[in-house]
């Protein structure tokens, strides 16, 4: 059969952040709850010129040359903060990018799951027709509300996957175990901006969804943790996948319970300093594994994939040898590198910036904009896309 998989891996988060221990403290809280006890250290913020399409445009076009552009055959853009209810934000994408009218584009929603729904998706598609190309997204801003409980683990950002067979990052296995119930952890209303949740009980669903999954895929495949030499996790902050990782930890010898531990240590880095993606989170998490770890290629990786509402997923694959040719190091170590700190003023001031839902005119400054896509304001009830 095929092998199929991650060839590139494009992120883009743009360039603010604020500081966790500043919020903490301005929110009266003990720094070390952010730090310690939710496990972030960083969170994004997104200035109003940037919206899930843009910076999906700014994630893809690090991976994309005009010939690859050439021949995406599909983009399946998932994602929960989408910009509009009918028209898929991978339609504005696939213009922007400049690729192929053959192109199929397409929106995918459920909650954070939604680009483990386009990564298998792609993969069965490209299964059945090896030449094909699919360009995979997972972009979100997670807003939960200035002063709320779940604002320390808000955040954004894109990540952009290419889906091709002979991969050159991951071949994923093609047995993978994935679980559906009707659960209201989280969810977003039409009529709202910012997310409803039942944070400790949406922590205890993921939980029990991990299990589920975990103990199907076993079965299914007879594998164990023993077969494992890391595992990536869905984080919406990374406490989060700390809990899932000690859950099964017990089943892995003393030795392997330390390498384990590592590797879940290197693929929190990127996440803890820039909060959640939604979509793009469990990615992020494989992104920083691969940047931060000690992995050389042939292992197998377990990944948990988590929407509230809710869906789970845990599939695995096997890091390809040449995995490090598949994203572009000092361009992601630069880009987080040359952030920006805001104060809690002045994130606050930009939270209440985002582009109003009352459809006038807008025009917005984008002066200290760096990105390569931008959103340039609103006229006539259309977002006005640049590339600068
Ligand atoms: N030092 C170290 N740890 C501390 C601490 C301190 N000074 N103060 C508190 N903590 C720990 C708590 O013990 C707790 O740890 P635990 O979860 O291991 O028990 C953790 O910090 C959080 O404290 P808690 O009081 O539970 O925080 P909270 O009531 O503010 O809620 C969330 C935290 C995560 C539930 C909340 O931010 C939220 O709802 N976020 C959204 C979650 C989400 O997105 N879910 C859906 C997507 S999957």
């Amino acid at each position: 059969m095929t092998v199929v998989g991650i060839d590139k891996i494009g992120f883009y988060t743009p360039g603010m952040y604020v500081d966790m221990a500043e919020l903490a403290s301005a929110r009266g809280e003990d720094p070390n709850k952010y730090l310690i006890g939710i496990g972030q250290s960083k969170q994004a913020v997104i200035p109003p010129t940037q919206d899930v399409v843009t910076m999906a445009a700014n994630a893809a076009e690090q991976i994309l040359t005009p010939a690859l552009k050439a021949e995406i055959g599909m983009v399946l853009f998932g994602t929960e903060s989408g910009i509009d209810n009918s028209k898929a934000a991978a339609v504005y994408l696939a213009h922007l990018l400049d690729l192929p009218q053959n192109t199929r584009a397409i929106e995918l929603k459920q909650a954070c799951y939604g680009a483990t729904a386009g990564l298998q998706l792609a993969a069965d598609y490209v299964r059945v027709h090896p030449q094909g190309k699919v360009l995979v997204i997972g972009a979100d801003i997670a807003r939960y509300g200035l002063r709320t409980a779940g604002e320390v683990t808000q955040g954004g950002g894109a990540i952009a996957m290419l889906v091709t067979a002979d991969p050159t990052i991951l071949a994923l296995d093609d047995v993978s175990s994935y679980h559906t119930a009707d659960v209201m952890d989280f969810w977003r209303p039409t009529y709202r901006t910012e997310a409803l949740v039942d944070g400790k009980y949406s922590t205890n669903v993921y939980l029990n969804f991990f299990k589920t999954v975990w103990a199907d895929y076993q079965q299914q495949t007879q594998r164990s943790i023993k077969d494992f030499a890391a595992f990536a996790f869905h984080l919406p902050f990374t406490k989060m996948g700390r809990k899932g990782l000690r859950q099964i930890l017990p089943e892995a010898t003393p030795e392997q319970q330390t390498t384990l531990t590592a590797a879940f240590e290197a693929s929190q880095e990127d996440n803890r300093n820039v909060g959640n993606l939604y979509t793009g989170s469990l990615y992020l998490s494989l992104l920083s594994l691969l940047r931060h770890g000690q992995l050389i290629g042939n292992e197998r990786i377990g990944f948990f994939s988590y929407g509230s509402g809710a869906e789970g997923e845990f599939f695995s694959g096997v890091l390809q040898p040449n995995f490090r040719d598949g994203f572009v190091e000092e361009r992601l170590a630069q880009q987080l590198a040359d952030r920006q700190r805001v104060s809690v003023a002045e994130y606050e001031q930009i939270y209440a910036a985002q582009l109003s839902n009352d459809g006038r005119d807008v025009q917005l400054a984008v002066g200290a904009e760096q990105a390569t896509y931008y959103l340039a304001g609103r006229q006539h009830e259309q977002r006005q896309y640049r590339k600068q």
